[in-house]
């Protein structure tokens, strides 16, 4: 007997299939009925939508839930309800939890796969009664779920019908013999939280549940296509197999393309000058595929497809043998109100930015994706790398990694086969991925051999395999800009590399992203990456507190009890609202395909250098407009065709102008040179920019005249307490409301607080300013000193006063103690009364940009409100709104009246209607931790001041990760001498 007991322990410590183990316990159980994977393709047999209200009931952990709920009989007057698609949590079951490596239960519960708590594991049962129409008689009927988080079991008319895990991909159930045509049949579908799949979805994103893709029956008669594969590729040849139902007698394959009208064609064949697809090209052909049985046709089918080839060659990966480079995003399917659910007309949307941007390439981190979306990427053209659904972060990569546990095999390859089984057709998906973040191991090793041997048309990466042989791409997730000149310089690498993650957009970030394309288009082996990632996360959230009645929410904002990595779940190139943040345009600029560059000498001439860095295309489609700006002011400007580039050439440009056009032109010169749309193109309408690029043609400072203060008088007050300049009147009318103070600390950015700057710098963010000397001479020239934090430096400001009630400031750094941090900015802070409330400046804009991230933004004269100067899409309080290059800038109110500020060389400025320290989340000890700082964008509320800062310099953003690294040398800012002269000017 002890014995027995003994063996019977050893099994249950060995597999949990050995016991009646439930099937969302059971990692050998991922299915039940469920219709095998086939690929994506329409049908002429009807479809009826389920989506809609449901009756729904949902119960705290499994053991309350009721277990008859599926019976016909059974009264559900008092449930509640819930959308079919929609999340629970964002339809009032349950609070949103965000976190990012750890699983939900984090805090609350040990690992211990397969099994996954009680507690909190919600249970939520759905119950719909639909008619089946009298014509689907004779056919067959079919039950598809698009997407059920954690799993779902499925019952008809009160049978059971199937189960499903897996909750990224299609769960298809045949129904037939359950309804009755003409008929109404009660279906009952049984959601948990949590089941033994969750182990394998431990991404770094929103933790819902629910229904999130559509569901829908068809029904589809005896004889039909059961799969259907295409391969084609670039040199035109094609090969369709289709697996046909055992009613069907055979199929008829019908192929139309451009300039290919349809007929009949065999499975196998060419077609003579094929057009290719690319992201560039995205020309697709149709298929038909007719089945027929005895009696003739029964079902046709039909999909898109493009012929293209990939591989890899060399170093390189090639598309249609060109080394495309890969200008990507990561995208994770998650809108702001409906969570998982991601509507077509916001998938469009996410298109066509991700076009504007010049975007050719999304990994569908960290999942497949909705079947539409890749309809779309290869109907408008955007590159795929198409991730299986396996992520067990939570894990780690150790011994504990499930990439390496036997249990969990059949899991990772069943994810791998049936993405691609899923989504073999389509040309957009160029590379397929193994998952993210789980360890690498044997059940990587059988993934990555099943689908080499499955499909060997295409490249697999993953991330997790590093250098090892189960990934066809060294795809490293936030290589330093170092590591990529070291991979790329290292003969010894066979492999092309291409990050998976790079340049991770938190917050106010992408400084130092142009110096990555440098780094591509430099080494031929380095071929881009993508972008973390493309759209904030945040979910927009009702607040009373807010200046638009709601917030957008990230994690922790909810309650205590749920583990949260509070903010870092937005990350993206846009707001979860679908706008542009600032950084968006350096990453379309970062991204053009048309580059222009010249020496001064020879763009005065108006010689330009063009180059088309599009691998497929010429630029016949743009147009080419210039202008030439004086001081700002346009003085010439001209509009051409864009000159005549093959794919990967540079041409020379002669716009037509030439120096001695220019030579009595007073002062400082700029070429602005961009590319538009003279016709639509695809998503995109004519006109549509897609390039810039500035050119300075010759420099010349500003030269500030005197102010006219036409008979009226200035009165400037030092406040001998603090030797700060604490008032300014003309006429009586006060322009400060905040003295003008020495500053070097900036509200910290996401990047900041990563790297922990507001303690590493922490020293020069509110440091004590003690006056020690404070003298007025004969020539109206006031000097204070102030001892700065307690030692850590001197300042030396000296004010000369003209006449015209101008003020110099010179401001000098001195006597910096020895191993003193690095600055987050050189300057001087001060406020202005609310009324000052218009902006105008000489300088690069019109959007926020700063020393690292100035590429997009163009130098020119703008004038902004400063209520606009904040960016409220951050989702957190932040730095903000700087403009760097200025040679002058002005605040005025509405009758003009204000200041004026200039100075000798280029300075960065900004206005806003805040405090630095009511953006500053240092200043409530943020953090990104749980409990973190909880503060919003949008529940900043003004304090009727506008908050002026005029800066030499501030240190850049960087971009390189947001948990540690920092800007690159080139853009910090070492402790030592300074100095910074500006003018205050009045203006009346
Ligand atoms: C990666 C991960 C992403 C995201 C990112 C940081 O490690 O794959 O899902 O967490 O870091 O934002």
């Amino acid at each position: 007997m002890k014995r027995f007991l003994l063996s019977l322990l050893a099994l249950a410590m060995l597999s949990p299939a050995a016991f009646a183990v439930e099937d969302w316990q059971n990692p050998d159980v991922n299915q039940r009925n469920r219709v095998p994977m086939h690929t994506s393709f329409a049908t002429d047999s009807p479809r009826l939508s389920l989506e809609g209200l449901w009756k729904f009931q949902w119960y705290e952990t499994p053991d309350a839930r009721a277990l008859d709920f599926y019976k016909p009989g059974l009264d559900d007057a008092a449930w509640g309800s819930m959308p079919v698609p929609g999340m629970w949590e964002l339809n009032g079951y349950g609070d949103p939890l965000y976190v990012n490596i750890p699983y939900a239960w984090d805090g609350h519960y040990q690992n211990n796969p397969p099994i996954v708590p009680l507690e909190h594991n919600y249970v939520g049962q759905y119950r719909r009664s639909f008619d089946i129409p009298a014509d689907w008689a004779g056919q067959d009927i079919f039950l598809a779920i698009g997407s059920a988080t954690s799993n779902v079991r499925v019952w008809v008319n009160g049978k059971e019908v199937g189960y499903s895990e897996d909750s990224k991909l299609e769960a298809r159930f045949d129904i037939t013999k359950y309804v009755k045509p003409g008929q109404s049949a009660l279906i009952a579908l049984e959601i948990f939280r949590w089941c033994d799949g969750t182990y394998l979805e431990c991404q770094d994103f929103w933790r819902y549940a629910g229904i999130a893709r559509e569901v829908y029956l068809t029904a589809r008669p005896k004889a039909r296509i059961e799969d259907l594969h295409v391969s084609a590729g670039m040199d035109g040849s094609y090969r369709f197999d289709a697996s046909l139902s055992k009613s069907a007698k055979g199929v008829k394959f019908y192929l139309s393309g451009p300039g290919y009208p349809e007929r009949e064609v065999p499975a196998e064949g060419r077609v003579e000058q094929a057009k290719l697809w690319s992201a560039e090209t995205p020309t697709l052909y149709h298929l038909r595929a007719v089945c027929t049985d005895r009696k003739g046709a029964t079902e046709t089918a039909e999909l898109d497809f493009g012929f293209r080839t990939v591989e890899i060659r060399g170093r390189q990966l090639l598309v249609n043998g060109q080394p495309v480079l890969i200008k990507g995003a990561d995208r994770h399917e998650m809108s702001a109100k409906g969570g998982y659910v991601v509507t077509p007309e916001e998938m469009l949307e996410d298109i066509r930015i991700m076009k504007e941007l010049n975007i050719n390439t999304v990994r569908t981190s960290h999942y497949p994706n909705d079947p539409r979306w890749l309809d779309l990427c290869d109907r408008y053209g955007l590159y795929v790398i198409d991730e299986a659904d396996i992520e067990s972060h939570g894990m780690g990569y150790g011994p504990q990694t499930l990439g390496n546990n036997p249990i969990y095999k059949q899991s990772h390859l069943e994810r791998v086969q049936r993405m691609a089984q899923r989504d073999v057709n389509h040309p957009s998906v160029i590379i397929w991925s193994l998952g993210n973040e789980a360890g690498n191991g044997q059940n990587f090793y059988a993934a990555y051999d099943w689908l080499k041997a499955w499909d060997s048309s295409r490249p697999i990466q993953y991330e997790r395999a590093g250098e090892e042989y189960n990934t066809d791409i060294i795809c490293y997730m936030y290589m330093t800009y170092a590591d990529l000149v070291k991979y790329a310089e290292n003969p010894e690498i066979t492999r092309p590399i291409i990050m998976c993650e790079y340049a991770h957009a938190m917050g106010n970030s992408m400084g130092g992203f142009e110096d990555y394309l440098d780094l591509f288009r430099k080494y031929p082996e380095l071929q881009g990456g993508c972008i973390w990632d493309f759209v904030d996360q945040a979910v927009r959230w009702p607040s009373d507190k807010s200046r638009t009645g709601y917030i957008y929410a990230f994690g922790g904002d909810f309650n205590d009890y749920d583990p949260s990595d509070n903010s870092f779940n937005c990350n993206g190139i846009i707001a979860a609202d679908r706008s542009l943040h600032p950084h968006a345009w350096e990453v379309r600029h970062g991204y053009r395909s048309i580059l222009t560059s010249a020496t001064p000498e020879q763009a005065l001439d108006g010689r330009v250098s063009v180059f088309n860095e599009n691998f497929f295309i010429d630029l016949s489609r743009y147009m080419l407009r210039w202008e030439v700006i004086a001081d700002g002011r346009p003085v010439l400007a001209g509009q051409a065709d864009a000159p005549k580039a093959a794919p990967q050439q540079t041409v020379a440009a002669d716009l037509g102008f030439r120096a001695a056009d220019l030579k009595d032109i007073p002062g400082e010169l700029y070429l602005n040179v961009s590319y538009v749309l003279r016709c639509s193109d695809g998503i995109l309408p004519a006109g549509t920019e897609v390039a810039h690029d500035q050119i300075l043609l010759r420099e010349a400072p500003y030269r500030l005249t005197a102010a006219d203060l036409g008979g009226r008088h200035f009165e400037a007050y030092f406040d001998p307490a603090t030797g700060a300049l604490s008032s300014y009147k003309v006429d009586g009318k006060q322009l400060l409301a905040a003295p003008l103070m020495p500053c070097f600390g900036r509200a910290v950015t996401e990047n900041d607080l990563g790297a922990w700057l507001q303690r590493r710098m922490g020293a020069w963010l509110y440091p004590e300013f003690k006056l020690v000397e404070m003298s007025v001479n004969l020539d109206q020239e006031i000097k204070t000193v102030y001892d700065v934090g307690e030692g850590l430096a001197k300042v030396e400001m000296r004010y000369t006063i003209a006449e015209d009630g101008s003020i110099t400031v010179t401001e000098q750094m001195t006597e910096v103690r020895e191993g003193a941090p690095e600055l987050f900015r050189f300057g001087m802070e001060f406020a202005m009364p609310g009324a000052f409330n218009t902006l105008e400046f000489y300088g690069e804009g019109p959007f926020e940009n700063y020393i690292d991230r100035q590429g997009a933004s163009q130098t020119g004269i703008w004038k902004q409100a400063v209520a606009d100067q904040y960016h409220f899409g951050y989702v957190r309080p932040q730095e903000s709104g700087t403009h760097v290059g200025m040679r002058w800038m002005r605040l005025t109110d509405a009758s003009g009246c204000g200041f004026e500020i200039a100075a000798p060389e280029k300075f960065s400025a900004s206005a806003l209607p805040f405090g630095r320290r009511d953006i500053d989340l240092s200043v409530t000890g943020g953090s990104r931790a749980k409990g973190g700082d909880q503060r919003h964008s949008l529940e900043l509320q003004e304090d009727g001041l506008t908050h002026v800062n005029v800066d030499l310099v501030q240190m850049g953003l960087g971009c390189e990760n947001a948990w540690g690294a920092l800007p690159r040398p080139e853009y910090r800012l070492k402790a030592g001498p300074r100095i910074f002269t500006f003018t205050l000017k009045p203006l009346l």
